[in-house]
């Protein structure tokens, strides 16, 4: 049975990101889409908001399974007897660091392989920082994430932006 695991941060998930999961998922007989946290990256939710964000996003996909790990990515894959990696790729801005980390996976594990799937056209602007960056400005971000998503973000925004004002910043 081929199985593949989609890792990132999906703070928040997009329609970028789902769109890369529904396309994993015809590709692959079971797909495990995984939140890891970023230690690079300050989140605007928690590891659980982003689960529960995807599992709603993905409930209509019965090969796929949503939850979160810890560590690294290839012992999460091999703790799970999975070998391919799926990774989105958007831009050839994407391509150096992803280029770096599937290069590092393959020293780790060199029995696990990283898949790059491109981006649809219409996504390819689409980050979720951008969407944050929108949201946080009173942007439409209607296209950009399910309406789920977009509520959660909208709340986030207005709760930072609240509390920015209670300490006078
Ligand atoms: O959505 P992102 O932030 O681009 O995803 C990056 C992610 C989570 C896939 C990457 O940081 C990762 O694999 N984290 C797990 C820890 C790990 O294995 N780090 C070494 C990568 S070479």
């Amino acid at each position: 049975m081929s199985r593949a695991v989609y890792p990132g941060s999906f703070d928040p998930p997009t329609y970028g990101h789902l769109d890369i999961i529904e396309r994993a998922s015809r590709s692959f007989e079971a797909l495990k889409v995984v939140v890891f946290e970023n230690v690079q990256k300050d989140p605007m939710f928690t590891v659980e908001e982003r689960v529960s964000l995807l599992k709603d996003a993905c409930a209509h996909l019965p090969n796929v399974e949503v939850e979160s790990s810890y560590g690294l990515l290839v012992d999460y894959a091999c703790a799970n007897d999975i070998n391919i990696v799926v990774k989105g790729l958007r831009a050839v801005s994407d391509f150096d660091f992803e280029f770096k980390m599937a290069l590092m996976n393959k020293k780790l594990a060199p029995e696990i392989e990283t898949v790059f799937m491109i981006t649809s056209l219409k996504y390819l602007y689409l980050s979720s920082s951008l969407v944050k960056e929108v949201a946080y400005y009173g942007g439409c971000i209607q296209e950009l994430v399910p309406p789920q998503v977009a509520k959660k973000v909208f709340a986030r925004v207005q709760a930072e932006k609240n509390s920015k004002t209670s300490k006078g910043v």
